[in-house]
């Protein structure tokens, strides 16, 4: 789901949002039904999702962390199905087959999105498994009662699409769906018809409609085309939201005299879930069904509050009111009062609720120069330069912090490591705020002397380049500056450049789905058992105040960050390679338990597992105690999947030990 806009539509909706804003809400001169859905919280509406989702038997899970475990395909968790994907491909998850969450996502590649009324990178996904039990009927008939009974959404506003099928890959149209959804309509009163989607025909009278791949196709890496072998995925549903056609959104010159559909950016239609049939895999071969069908269903949050409000603009619901109220104190300008403040103002709160989230996670990070650390870099000082724009920070103080203190506020009883961790992250906004504090103007003025009337100036590499590493400026805030002023950047050449002082090249904008997959190989599997084994060692060597900060595994090696201060000497290296291979030796077997968060942590069990939920959790216990010692040599909170034995995995070694970021150490090691 989330939906890509062109930058020129982007920029669009506002006037017809403010529009919207003046009318009356269409459903409180209908009925009395209208008053409680005007009032539904953002809270309530994830409660009554977790809580229908409950009464059909489904376990409730916590959100799982920001920071992706063991998934070389992502920087950051993008969906909630992204921690369930070794389940979907067939390990057991300890909690049962029907699972339910709001999990915590950050799409790293729609930064440049942010500023019209529906795109944020920071987001909920409301999101429901089913692990080779229900399918189809259920789901699209649970979600219809969902939406229409719990939600009090007026099934007249509600639009869906299916997959038109496509035979090359021996994949049928999706009929049933259809069916189903026009059985669903029935019983709601309404006649709908399915028709094929057509730019040129527009709605055409159609509720249903079919669509192709390029829609209606759901994998983590996109289009089947682009799916690696191993990859689930399938045809989906997706759910629209229909805002009302007295927008009058057409009478806007951009969409003049075109007609209105679902995916049409004009503003009136909403996507507000996916139903995923996630029922394929990617062979060789080509395309195979999975054993069992799963369902993977996502629902933003934030969207399917604008719909129960009426409001066409997620910045108005109650997930960033107060933010926005915040950064109107602070500029001393009104949301709404232009386009250019209204965008900006919504860049800010993307961006900072973002950062915030992203800083505050357990196994939070810091801006740096590289991977995650670069991108919260880009959002924190994209946020300041937009809140420069405004009128922020005319009187020099530093602001961000104060955006995360809201942020923490409003989300304390849902992510409470917001508020345990808000000191930290205070610290975080602080440092970084004041190290571009004392750039951005000298910044700001040595681009004005780069392009000093110039009609359309190419800023060279080299140009930008400086800009980067004299006065902080991410290249994307130079190519923003550029655009801005009609001017474009060899950002090839820039980069060139970085790549050779920095090793930037990872930076996760170019979609951070791209690549490579959480994949089950035997050797990730090894992998992933010697890297428990690796924090075992390391907690031994350094000390048990090592805590893990990160991991990435591919079948040729595995990348793991922990907190540490110092540099390792040679020593430590080689002990802890020693108490690896030694762990490795004794061929024990590896043992998985299902159990209790609560017993889970009294046995000792290590990770980073935030949980409100009364959770079932799968511990991995592996290696020998050492002698005079309860303990085994590892245990540890962990969804697998691991080797089954520690005799399996060969010679462990260490091929690099390095820097990450501030206090954190990163090591490469390969099994042999
Ligand atoms: N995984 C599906 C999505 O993100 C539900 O749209």
């Amino acid at each position: 789901m989330i939906d890509k806009l062109n930058f020129a539509q982007r920029n669009l909706p506002i006037k017809s949002i403010s529009a919207s804003n003046q009318r009356l809400p269409r459903r409180l001169v209908t009925g009395r039904l209208a008053m409680t859905i005007q009032n539904m919280t953002s809270k309530e509406l994830r409660q009554k999702y977790l809580d229908f989702f409950k009464a059909k038997s489904h376990a409730i899970i916590a959100s799982a962390s920001l920071i992706p475990e063991n998934d070389p395909t992502t920087i950051f968790t993008g969906s909630g199905m992204q921690p369930m994907v070794p389940y979907l491909l067939g390990e057991k998850h300890p909690a049962g087959v029907r699972i339910a969450d709001s999990q915590k996502c950050f799409r790293a590649g729609d930064i440049e999105e942010i500023g019209d009324n529906r795109h944020t990178t920071f987001f909920e996904m409301l999101g429901n498994w089913s692990l080779g039990d229900y399918f189809k009927k259920e789901q699209l008939a649970w979600m219809f009662e969902f939406l229409t009974k719990k939600l009090s959404l007026d099934s007249k506003n509600l639009y869906f699409t299916v997959f038109r099928g496509n035979e090359e890959l021996g994949i049928s149209r999706d009929d049933e769906a259809v069916e189903i959804l026009k059985a669903e309509f029935k019983k709601a009163g309404l006649e709908a018809k399915a028709v094929d989607f057509s730019e040129r025909d527009g709605l055409n009278g159609g509720r249903i409609f079919y669509y192709d791949e390029s829609k209606n196709w759901w994998s983590r890496s996109g289009v089947p085309a682009n799916m690696p072998i191993g990859e689930p995925g399938g045809p989906d549903s997706e759910i629209f939201w229909d805002f009302g056609a007295e927008l009058k959104v057409h009478e806007n010159s951009l969409f003049k005299n075109q007609p209105c559909h679902l995916n049409c950016a004009c503003g009136r239609f909403l996507e507000i879930g996916n139903n995923v049939f996630m029922q394929y895999l990617k062979t060789e071969k080509g395309f195979e069904r999975l054993p069992k069908g799963n369902i993977d269903f996502g629902g933003g949050l934030e969207r399917l509050t604008a719909a129960t409000d009426n409001k066409s603009d997620i910045f108005q619901t109650d997930l960033f009111k107060h933010i926005i109220n915040r950064i109107e104190q602070l500029s001393g300008k009104k949301y709404g009062e232009s386009e250019e403040i209204t965008k900006a103002m919504r860049i800010i709160a993307d961006h900072l609720k973002a950062a915030t989230f992203i800083m505050a996670d357990d196994k939070g990070i810091t801006p740096s120069n590289t991977d995650r650390g670069y991108v919260l870099r880009r959002l924190i000082r994209r946020a300041i330069r937009y809140g420069r724009q405004i009128g922020i920070n005319a009187a020099g103080g530093l602001w961000t912090k104060e955006i995360a203190k809201v942020v923490a506020h409003d989300y304390q009883t849902v992510y409470p490591e917001l508020q345990k961790n808000i000191n930290k992250v205070i610290e975080k906004f602080r440092a970084e705020e004041e190290k571009f504090g004392k750039t951005l103007e000298q910044g700001l003025k040595e681009f004005e002397k780069i392009t000093d009337g110039q009609v359309a100036k190419k800023i060279s590499g080299k140009e930008a380049f400086d800009l980067y590493q004299s006065y902080g400026f991410p290249l994307e805030i130079t190519e923003e500056l550029a655009k801005e002023k009609n001017c474009t950047v060899d950002g090839e050449a820039c980069r060139a450049e970085m790549k050779k002082h920095q090793e930037l090249s990872r930076t996760a904008s170019a979609g951070a789905f791209k690549g490579g997959l959480a994949d089950t190989s035997e050797q990730t599997k090894k992998l992933h058992t010697a890297a428990h084994l690796l924090l075992a060692a390391l907690r031994k060597v350094l000390g048990a105040e090592v805590a893990q900060k990160g991991s990435n595994i591919t079948a040729e090696r595995l990348r793991f960050d922990f907190s540490y201060p110092e540099k390792m000497t040679d020593e430590q290296k080689k002990a802890v390679e020693n108490l690896v291979n030694q762990a490795i030796k004794d061929a024990s077997p590896i043992v998985c338990e299902s159990m209790d968060l609560l017993k889970a942590k009294k046995i000792g069990a290590h990770g980073t597992f935030d949980s409100k939920y009364e959770e079932k959790v799968k511990v991995y216990t592996m290696g020998r105690s050492s002698a005079g010692s309860e303990s085994p040599f590892s245990r540890e909170i962990c969804g697998g999947p691991h080797a089954g034995n520690t005799g399996e995995l060969g010679h462990f070694k260490i091929k690099k030990e390095e820097s990450s970021s501030a206090g954190v150490r990163r090591i490469k090691a390969i099994l042999e």
